[in-house]
C-alpha cells in the first residue's frame, strides 16, 4: 500500500478526520492550481486551447471514474447543481409521483419539493431499517413512481445503501433511480455502465479531493435525450466559429450533455486543479482507496473503548464507509468530546449531536491511534 499521505499536505500539524466536509487536495493539484493562476497573472498564456481542454480533460478523467465516456458528463459546481437540473429539467405530469428518503441530506431533497406547486407528488419514504432497503421501495411503489432520488453513503449515519438491489427493482418497474453519490465517489468504486443507475451527481470537494464549488452530474443516454432546460450557453452555441462571427445566435440541437455544463466552463482556478486530483485518485485505483479507508476504520473500530462509546455508523461491510458517527454513551458529553479533539488537533464535525470522523486516504494509522487515545482517556 503506497504512503499516500506523503502526496497530501501539509497539514499544519493537526489531523484531518474530515472528508465527508471537505476532502484534502493532493500536491499534483496544488501545483496544478499555481499554474492556473500564473494563466491569469500573464493572460496571454490563456490560449484558446486552454477554454477547450481545461473542461475536456476534466470530463475524461470523470468519465473514467464512472465508467461513462466524457462527453456524456455535465460539469457543475456541487452536487445541488445536477439534482437542480433533474427536478427541473425531467418530464414531470401532474400526479406523477417522486420517492425520496426520509431524513436524507436536504441537497437530494430539496430542489423536488418545489414540484408540489405543479401538482407532483413528492413522497419521503421512512425506512424500515437504519438505511433504505428495497423492500421499503416496493412498500411505496404505485403505478404513478418515475423517480426514485436518494444517496448513496449518508452523512448523518455512515450507512450505504444496496445501489444494485435497488437499481434493479427501478428497472424492473420502469423507475429512474437517480443518486447523490457525494459521499461515495472517490472512496467507493462505480460503474454506471453495469449499475442500473439511471443518474448521478456529486460535489468534487470531498472525497474526490478538488477545491470547493466543483461537482458533476451524469444523466443516462435516454434521459438526457428528454430532459428539457432552457439553458443556452452562448460558448456551447458557438460551436467552432471564431470569436468574430458569434453574433448570428444560432441555437444548436447537436449538442448532448455539454448543453448543460455550469457556466465559465473553462472554470481554471477550479477545474485545472480538481482534474489533477481526479487523475491522482484513479492513479491510486479506487478499490485500492476503498480498501485503505476500510483499513483505518476498522483499525478506529477496533480501538475505541466501547464502554465508553457507542458506533452509530455500519460495524461490518457492505453497508460499512469511511463515515464513522460515534455517541459518547452519555450523549450530552458529545460537544464537550468534539472541543476536546479539536483543541488537540484533531479535525472532525459534530452531526445532529454525534461525532463524524471520516478518514480518506491521506490519513495514517498513527493519525487513528492518536485519534483514539484522546477519545479513550476522555472523562
Ligand atoms: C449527501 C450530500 N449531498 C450533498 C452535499 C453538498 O451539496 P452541494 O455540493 O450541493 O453543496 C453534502 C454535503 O455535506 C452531502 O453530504
Amino acid at each position: 500500500m503506497p504512503p499516500y499521505s506523503d502526496d497530501f499536505g501539509p497539514f499544519g500539524g493537526r489531523i484531518w478526520l474530515n472528508a465527508a466536509s471537505i476532502g484534502a487536495m493532493p500536491k499534483v493539484a496544488i501545483e496544478a492550481a499555481h499554474e492556473a493562476i500564473s494563466w491569469n497573472v500573464t493572460p496571454s498564456h490563456l490560449s484558446e486551447e486552454i477554454f477547450h481542454d481545461v473542461p475536456l480533460k476534466l470530463k475524461e478523467a470523470l468519465g473514467r471514474l464512472i465508467g461513462t465516456p466524457a462527453q456524456e458528463i455535465i460539469l457543475g459546481n456541487s452536487a445541488s447543481y445536477g439534482l437542480h437540473l433533474w427536478a427541473n429539467g425531467l418530464p414531470f405530469n401532474r400526479g406523477d409521483e417522486i420517492l425520496l428518503v426520509k431524513g436524507d441530506f436536504p441537497a437530494t431533497i430539496l430542489p423536488w419539493l418545489g414540484l408540489r406547486k405543479q401538482g407532483i407528488i413528492v413522497k419521503e419514504i421512512q425506512p424500515k431499517g437504519p438505511v433504505l432497503h428495497v423492500d421499503d421501495v416496493k412498500a411505496h411503489l404505485t403505478d404513478s413512481t418515475k423517480v426514485l432520488c436518494a444517496t448513496w453513503v449518508d452523512s448523518f449515519t455512515g450507512f450505504a445503501l444496496d445501489v444494485k438491489a435497488i437499481g434493479n427493482f427501478c428497472r424492473d418497474n420502469g423507475v429512474w433511480f437517480l443518486l447523490n453519490g457525494t459521499q461515495a465517489l472517490g472512496t467507493r468504486p462505480l460503474n454506471v455502465s453495469k449499475m442500473p443507475v439511471d443518474g448521478v451527481t456529486s460535489c468534487g470537494y470531498k472525497w474526490l479531493c478538488g477545491p470547493y464549488g466543483t461537482g458533476f452530474c451524469w444523466l443516462q443516454p435516454e434521459l438526457l435525450a428528454v430532459l428539457e432546460y432552457n439553458q443556452m450557453y452562448w460558448i456551447v452555441m458557438k460551436d467552432d466559429r471564431d470569436f468574430d462571427q458569434i453574433r448570428d445566435y444560432q441555437i444548436r440541437d447537436d449538442v448532448g450533455a455539454e448543453r448543460y455544463d455550469v457556466f465559465c466552463t473553462a472554470n481554471f482556478f477550479n477545474f485545472v486543479p480538481w482534474t489533477k486530483s481526479v487523475e491522482y485518485l484513479l492513479a491510486q485505483g479506487i478499490t485500492e482507496i476503498q480498501q485503505f479507508n476500510d483499513k483505518l476504520v476498522e483499525r478506529f473500530l477496533q480501538g475505541l473503548d466501547s464502554n465508553k462509546y457507542s458506533v452509530l455508523s455500519p460495524k461490518e461491510c457492505p453497508e460499512r464507509t469511511a463515515i464513522i458517527i460515534v455517541s459518547h454513551r452519555r450523549s450530552d458529553h458529545n460537544r464537550e468530546i468534539f472541543h476536546l479533539l479539536t483543541n488537540n488537533g484533531i479535525d472532525l464535525a459534530l452531526r445532529e449531536g454525534n461525532l463524524r470522523f471520516s478518514p480518506h486516504l491521506y490519513n495514517t494509522f498513527e493519525e487513528i491511534e492518536q485519534t483514539i487515545s484522546i477519545l479513550n482517556n476522555s472523562k
